[in-house]
């Protein structure tokens, strides 16, 4: 108990001192810095190899900190963040001008989220500044959903990982950006097109791809493991010759997948070498937008 306090402690600094530290969500882990300190955000985007165009997210523990990162904050803002903070919604504002311009990669809006994990939390509280992070993986590597995940990626390239266990919702949360008239899903992720029309009483559309206020971040290889992946959507198109089977329905010769374990799933099979996974998609994970989205990018298909 007494190493976790001093862990904790050494974390605090490490942020307030310009370092990057991964800590945990309850959507994925995150590769965290200080939103105000540029030269850690720059260490973000080299541990990580992001491309430089791709915005980050910051992450508050109070919703009024909100106004120390964005202007003109609309009403939607306000309901969706009584609805749905802590959690996984991350809401697209017009950016406050003393945001670097690092964390936007450039853009006029920024993202901002309260998580729901209490470590998280607790680090952005002790910290004293709202935190850019980004999930903790390698650029194009499917998100880290655990301590041993993040090792996996970054091992000797960050200075601490939190341990906060396993992620409870396993996809990176939905991106909804209110910067037109009509509010606009970015990303999909486990807080649905539904529920946000039911909190802002009016209709939500989804980005198309081609959709130049699309996420700059969907525009890359995303989520992806280093077998190839082929998707089946009904049992006969699952090739008897795939070394490996990731199935969302109960199947023979196949390991069981969920939102919450399909990126340790993928990790898995990339570890034990497989050269080709087929990914079952059946009829619980078809009506859920957020997976589906990750599944098809998994397989190179978005
Ligand atoms: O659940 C999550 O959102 C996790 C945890 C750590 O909070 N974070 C996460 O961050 O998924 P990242 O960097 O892997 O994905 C951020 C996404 C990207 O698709 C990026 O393009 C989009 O959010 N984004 C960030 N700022 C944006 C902006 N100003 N306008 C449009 N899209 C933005
Ligand atoms: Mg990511």
């Amino acid at each position: 108990m007494e190493e976790e306090e001093t862990i904790f402690s050494k974390a605090v600094e490490l942020l307030k001192n310009g370092n990057v530290v991964a800590f945990p969500t309850e959507t994925v882990y995150g590769l965290g810095a200080s939103v105000f300190c540029e030269e850690a955000i720059q260490k973000i985007f080299s541990i990580k190899r992001r491309p430089s165009d791709n915005p980050l997210i910051v992450h508050i523990s109070h919703v009024e900190d909100v106004k120390k990162l964005a202007v003109d904050i609309p009403k939607a803002f306000y309901l969706l963040s009584e609805v749905f903070w802590p959690g996984p919604l991350t809401v697209v504002l017009k950016k406050h001008p003393s945001v670097p311009a690092l964390a936007s990669a450039g853009q006029p809006s920024i993202a901002v989220r309260m998580p729901a994990h209490p470590l998280a939390l607790r680090l952005i509280e002790a910290v004293g500044e709202p935190l850019v992070a980004p999930s903790a993986n390698l650029s194009g590597r499917p998100s880290p959903t655990s301590s041993a995940d993040v090792r996996e990626d970054l091992k000797d390239l960050v200075p601490l990982i939190l341990e906060g266990g396993e992620c409870l919702i396993g996809i990176e949360s939905t991106v909804i950006s209110l910067l037109g008239p009509d509010p606009v899903i970015l990303r999909p992720g486990a807080v649905t097109l539904e529920q946000l029309e039911a909190a802002l009483g009016m209709p939500v559309r989804l980005a198309r791809e081609k959709d130049p206020i699309a996420s700059p971040g969907m525009r890359h290889r995303h989520y992806a493991p280093r077998a190839k992946v082929h998707l089946a959507f009904r049992s006969e198109e699952i090739r008897p010759s795939s070394s490996h089977i990731i199935s969302s329905e109960p199947l023979e010769s196949a390991l069981v997948f969920n939102r919450r374990n399909f990126y340790a799933r993928l990790r898995e099979a990339d570890r034990l070498g497989a050269s080709e996974i087929t990914i079952y998609c059946g009829p619980s994970v078809q009506k859920d937008a957020g997976l589906m989205n990750r599944i098809v990018r998994s397989a190179g298909l978005l």
